[in-house]
């Protein structure tokens, strides 16, 4: 099994990624340590060219959500972590399989969709061949699972299939299609000012996310005020459905708590939102408050930060090497 997954480095983690993303890849991450393979995870700062950018937010991001993930449990003797640019297998792979991923395909992402909008002239072409590239810094570790939230499953199907098409055009058998691997507790963690909206860092509002630099009080006024409706918590989840707002916050609970969604409804049965509310901040500071605090301390080292982005990247290139080179090989090119 090798894992391999990123996050884009615009903007603040949220608990939307760590619950969502992760949480998972810890998780992976310890097990592939005990029964052998490898996890690979990236900042994705390739993938942040296709937006606005300002060169020091993006560099700062790049460092400051590394250390985030260092925080959060990614543990270098256990994975790979690195910062995709310094990789180049990933560019020059991205650009061969430009020659297998349709204009069709990219043309049913709803990613893309939804972030040109209405200009889709004047969208960056990056945007557009975001998932192209996302398949490239896939297969070109010949990954076989990639642990994302919801929202990242038809860039992981459109990887499949320039796997797939890859493979067949060129009669070889060098890409596995790779697996998208979902969290079960929280495949799509909402906004906490609308139950419709997913919880992105790209939200004018602040407040419909917890962001995990976030201080207790920010946390515990940010849970406060979510939207909620005046019912009390049933006692039983499916009770729950239609109410959008009602079942995140037990949805947030249960995944930080580790435990069953109808665990938390037993739990809480019969209170209003006055009394869960304060009981989820609790908990939320709990989890969050150390990740906070190593974080605090690892940012005091940023170069320490930047030095463990090296070595993860040089580790990451040796493996790509191979592959990138049987890509090459296989479609004729001469290097
Ligand atoms: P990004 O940076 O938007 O998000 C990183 C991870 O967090 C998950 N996530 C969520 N999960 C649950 N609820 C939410 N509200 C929520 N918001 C975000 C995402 O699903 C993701 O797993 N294109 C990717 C980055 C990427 C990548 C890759 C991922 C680039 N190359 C290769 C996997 C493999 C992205 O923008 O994720």
């Amino acid at each position: 099994m090798r894992v391999v997954s990123g996050i884009q480095t615009t903007g603040n983690l949220h608990l939307g990624n760590y619950l969502g993303a992760i949480k998972q890849w810890v998780a992976l991450q310890d097990r592939l340590a005990a029964e052998g393979g490898e996890s690979l995870y990236f900042l994705a700062d390739l993938h942040a060219l296709t937006g606005d950018i300002t060169p020091a937010d993006l560099a700062n991001s790049t460092i400051e959500m590394a250390a985030t993930l260092l925080a959060a449990g990614i543990d270098p003797a256990k994975s790979i972590l690195f910062n995709q640019a310094r990789v180049p297998a990933h560019s020059e792979l991205a650009w061969i399989l430009q020659g297998t991923a349709r204009m069709g395909w990219l043309n049913r992402m709803t990613q893309w969709k939804d972030k040109a909008g209405k200009n889709r002239e004047g969208a960056s072409v990056g945007l557009f061949t975001y998932p192209v590239l996302q398949a490239a810094d896939i297969l070109a570790y010949q990954a076989t699972h990639v642990p994302v939230g919801e929202d990242q499953k038809q860039h992981l199907e459109l990887a499949r299939d320039v796997a797939i098409k890859f493979n067949t055009d060129f009669g070889v058998e060098l890409f596995p299609a790779p697996e998208p691997l979902i969290s079960a507790a929280a495949p799509r963690i909402m906004s906490l000012r609308d139950g419709t909206a997913k919880m992105s860092k790209s939200d004018p509002s602040d407040q419909s996310r917890i962001n995990l630099v976030d201080d207790d009080d920010v946390i515990a006024t940010k849970l406060r005020k979510a939207r909620t409706d005046p019912e009390p918590l049933p006692d039983s989840w499916a009770a729950l459905e239609g109410r959008a707002e009602a079942r995140n916050l037990v949805t947030i609970y249960a995944a930080l708590a580790d435990l069953p969604v109808q665990d938390v409804v037993d739990q809480f049965a019969g209170q209003g939102f006055g009394a869960f509310k304060p009981a989820l901040a609790d908990l939320a500071v709990a989890v969050l408050g150390p990740i906070r605090a190593r974080l605090t301390e690892l940012l005091g080292d940023r170069a320490a930060v930047a030095a463990e982005l090296a070595r993860g990247a040089a580790r990451a290139q040796a493996l790509a090497a191979p592959t990138l080179r049987s890509a090459q090989a296989a479609v004729g090119l001469q290097i």
